[in-house]
């Protein structure tokens, strides 16, 4: 049994004993880029208990463990899980911590992100079989300026769907995309904009 078999709730041991025979009881059955955002909202409400125990799941090693353990906790940007076409085609749902939750949520062209800003984003995909399957859980950190001038004082991280830190070069990997694609708002691509929950 997995992880996810602990938890007793429905759906999620549901989950867990057809994801052992290779298929999720959350798959809407119909490919991702066909589901409405309520479609959307549906598979992550059925997804969102064993996501998370997923990115809990083990040592995170360089990541700090509390913000993984509280992101759940923080202000919610994105009010159902929409899909820009970026990051794979993955649905994405956005937290963000109390330190940057007013200014990020402004989704100003300039904004002034405060040291201590953290940012979490989960994620999940549906293929075009229509199968749910969870995905990475993406980080960015404000750090005090100087820090990292190579990345706008942006540290990335990420961790995998099972827990698993996600060594990646973040250069190339994370920060080359959001300083090339969105430098001219501080780095950040922010939601699609019917999917912004405004502050
Ligand atoms: C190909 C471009 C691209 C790459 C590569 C990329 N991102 Fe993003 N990222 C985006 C876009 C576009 C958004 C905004 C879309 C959304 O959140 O709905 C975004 C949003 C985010 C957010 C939410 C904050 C924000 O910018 O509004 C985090 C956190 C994040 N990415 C982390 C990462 C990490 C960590 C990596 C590397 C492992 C990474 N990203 C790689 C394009 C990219």
């Amino acid at each position: 049994m997995t992880n996810k078999s602990r938890k007793i709730g429905g759906a999620t041991v549901l989950s867990a004993m057809i994801a052992a025979s290779g298929a999720l009881a959350c798959d809407p059955g119909k490919p991702g880029y066909d589901l409405t955002g309520e479609e959307a909202a549906q598979v992550y409400d059925c997804l969102a208990e064993a996501l998370h125990d997923g990115y809990t799941t083990g040592a995170k090693r360089w990541i700090p463990a509390d913000k993984i353990a509280e992101y759940r906790g923080w202000t919610q940007a994105s009010s159902f899980p929409a899909a820009p076409g970026f990051h794979d085609s993955r649905f994405l749902m956005t937290w963000v911590n109390e330190t940057g939750a007013e200014e990020y949520m402004r989704y100003a062209e300039d904004p002034v992100i405060p040291v201590g800003t953290w940012i979490a984003k989960e994620s999940f995909t549906v293929t075009d079989d229509g199968n749910a399957q969870p995905g990475p859980l993406f980080l960015m950190e404000k750090v005090a300026e100087g820090t990292s001038p190579e990345t706008d004082d942006w540290f990335y991280m990420a961790v995998a769907a099972n827990g698993t830190p996600m060594g990646v070069n973040v250069i190339s990997a994370c920060s080359d995309c959001h300083q090339g694609a969105f430098g001219h708002q501080g780095g950040l691509g922010y939601p699609v904009e019917e999917a912004r929950v405004m502050k």
